[in-house]
């Protein structure tokens, strides 16, 4: 082998081992680092699960039913897991330590009139209740369709099925009072199908 063809053999090897490190750090930092949107959703899930678990809170001090202490419970795990995902994107956390105080304005004005709606009666109580589970529903299905990261769709699945166990025992609470609820914000279609399964 003539001394150039070695020296520009060694060099390529050593472009491809300089880019291939190249290649390594930078599939890390794009691993650790969400789209604008990705980000956007998280931040946004993880006060949209605090409402829920508070706007729960207070129907159960209002009403002291069950139901409202027991979905809280999940919304609190559901919160948490909206957490560990902040955490591990190194993003801020957006929730407030306290109860019905939320950073984004429009979760704050839409826990208000939840609040002022559900302490009507109980049975207005439970309509909130399976309203709000509708509204995440579309929530995290708009979060899911905008991400293919495993561990953020995982996440978004369990707060999904999460949501159509809430609905169903919120629909069957009402039907316990003899009223029959119709979906405002899913299709019919899905509605049927969480309700049916
Ligand atoms: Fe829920």
């Amino acid at each position: 082998m003539k001394l150039a063809s070695f020296i520009s053999k060694t060099a390529l090897l050593a472009v491809l081992v300089i880019s291939g490190t190249t290649l390594i750090g930078f599939s890390d930092s794009v691993a650790a680092t969400l789209s604008d949107d990705e980000a956007a959703d998280l931040t946004f899930q993880r006060e949209e699960e605090k409402l829920a678990r508070d706007v729960y809170l207070t129907l159960y001090a209002q009403w002291g039913a069950v139901i409202f202490s027991n979905i809280a419970a999940s919304e609190q795990k559901h919160t948490d897991t909206m957490l560990k995902m902040l955490i591990k994107y190194k993003l801020p956390d957006p929730a407030l330590s306290e109860e019905g105080a939320f950073t984004n304005p429009s979760l704050q004005t839409k826990y208000d009139e939840l609040v002022v709606y559900g302490r009507r009666s109980y049975m207005d109580g439970l309509y909130v209740g399976a309203t709000i589970e509708e509204i995440d529903m579309i929530d995290i299905q708009h979060a899911l369709d905008r991400t293919k990261r495993l561990d953020l769709r995982t996440a978004y699945q369990n707060l999904l099925e999460g949501s159509k166990n809430h609905l169903r025992a919120f629909v069957a609470a009402l039907a316990a009072q003899g009223i029959v609820y119709e979906p405002q914000y899913i299709s019919q279609e899905l509605y049927d199908a969480i309700l049916g399964s």
